[in-house]
């Protein structure tokens, strides 16, 4: 067996993980042993003229408070180790990391957070520990992609919107992406770039959506399927919360494309799916939506935004640069392509079918009238000397 180191742990993510598991003894009025510098040593497996340093980064970086405190079963008092409120959150991302690998156990892979959910998880740290052991042969998590995805062989810029989506995504309460447009903008684009940058940490399952519950469930269940997720039941695919905690720790983003006119089971079911995903982590779903989805259609609230479990990116019209880099013709003249600019308002469909330049196809799909299309072409033809 090719050996590739276990779970890679710093020493900091050592300290932190170990005093996360002694978290519920921070108001103990004698503390356990495991907190203090000899105790995390021998916890930790960190040598003991290791930990000092490693503390001391942690305290300057405000992860863990310091103090003299009674110890159980010691006369003097020692310096023991407490996690701060942002010690816990940062914790909280290392076991949120580590969650999406996968590891060999028994000559399976399994997904460290399968692991974590199984177990009693109130001494995750040596849980973790076990996974790291040497026996255990760990992999780089290999991320799968299913359903059709679309090309993206010509998307052009959308960085804001990328961006925006990549915080979601390394976000751990971030658990719904919502990506709006109006009709032909581009959502479907930028989910599919953002789903291809995402799948080297995560796998990524496509589908659209679909007007009946029953319809959509079934897309769900194959698409869960094409990326090997194991053991669904019907049960899961029509309780969502059942759903959330299955695939929870899995790094699966379910990209759900096209929601606009649904029926009223589907809102309901996508309003218990995000319920669900509230409670869950290591799991998330990215829905592009119509910028006029009827507000009757919505599934999720405001303290949704507000608590930064769901989070919206709104697609409008490219600007110039990129309608002109999209129209391939460089050599344009300034004031044809400032018209055509204007002309389209940079919708990506508009500007696609322009650099194609078919006249027949133009009038058959676009909303201009023929001599409107007439003229966009004369004026892609004005170029300068
Ligand atoms: N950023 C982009 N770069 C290049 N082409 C784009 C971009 N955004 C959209 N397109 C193209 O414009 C057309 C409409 O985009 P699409 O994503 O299907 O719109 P929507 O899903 O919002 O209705 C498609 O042909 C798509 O390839
Ligand atoms: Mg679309």
């Amino acid at each position: 067996m090719s050996a590739e180191p276990g779970l890679k742990l710093t020493s900091k993510d050592k300290v932190l993980l170990h005093l996360k598991d002694y978290w519920g003894h921070r108001e103990d009025r004698e503390y356990p042993a495991a907190l203090t510098q000899k105790g995390i040593s021998e916890m930790t497996g960190l040598r003991l003229s290791h930990v000092p340093r490693t503390l001391q980064g942690l305290v300057s970086e405000e992860f863990v408070d310091e103090k003299k405190a009674h110890v159980k079963g010691e006369k003097r008092r020692y310096k023991v180790y407490i996690l701060t409120d942002k010690g816990v959150t940062e914790t909280g991302r290392i076991i949120e990391d580590l969650r999406g690998q996968t590891v060999v156990v028994n000559g399976s892979y399994v997904s460290v957070g399968n692991v974590l959910d199984k177990e009693e998880a109130t001494h995750r740290f040596r849980l973790l520990l076990r996974l790291a052991g040497e026996e255990i042969t760990s992999l780089k998590r290999k991320p799968v992609l299913a359903g059709p995805i679309p090309g993206i062989s010509d998307f052009v810029d959308r960085e804001d919107e990328l961006e925006l989506l990549e915080q979601m995504l390394g976000d751990p309460m971030s658990k719904v992406m919502l990506v709006y447009g109006p009709q032909g903008y581009g959502t479907t684009a930028l989910a599919a770039k953002f789903a291809h940058v995402a799948s080297h940490q995560w796998s990524i399952g496509w589908l659209s959506v679909e007007k009946s519950l029953k319809k959509l469930r079934i897309s769900i269940a194959k698409t869960l399927a094409a990326l090997d997720v194991q053991g669904l039941t019907p049960e899961h695919m029509t309780d969502p919360k059942k759903l959330a905690t299955a695939l929870e720790g899995s790094s699966i983003v379910l990209v759900i494309d096209g929601y606009h006119e649904v029926s009223e089971e589907v809102v309901e079911y996508f309003t218990g799916l995000v319920a669900a995903l509230r409670d869950t982590a290591g799991f998330k779903i990215l829905v592009t939506l119509r910028e006029d989805t009827p507000p009757y259609n919505r599934f999720y609230s405001i303290i949704d935004i507000h608590d930064g479990v769901a989070g919206e990116v709104h697609v409008r019209g490219l600007d110039l640069e990129h309608c002109r880099q999209m129209l391939g013709e460089p050599n344009i003249e300034p004031d044809a392509m400032k018209r055509l600019f204007l002309f389209t308002r940079g919708c990506p469909t508009d500007v696609k079918l322009l650099a194609r330049g078919d006249e027949n196809e133009m009038r058959v799909k676009s909303r201009f009238s023929p001599e409107e299309i007439k003229l966009m072409l004369f004026l892609k033809g004005q170029t300068k000397e």
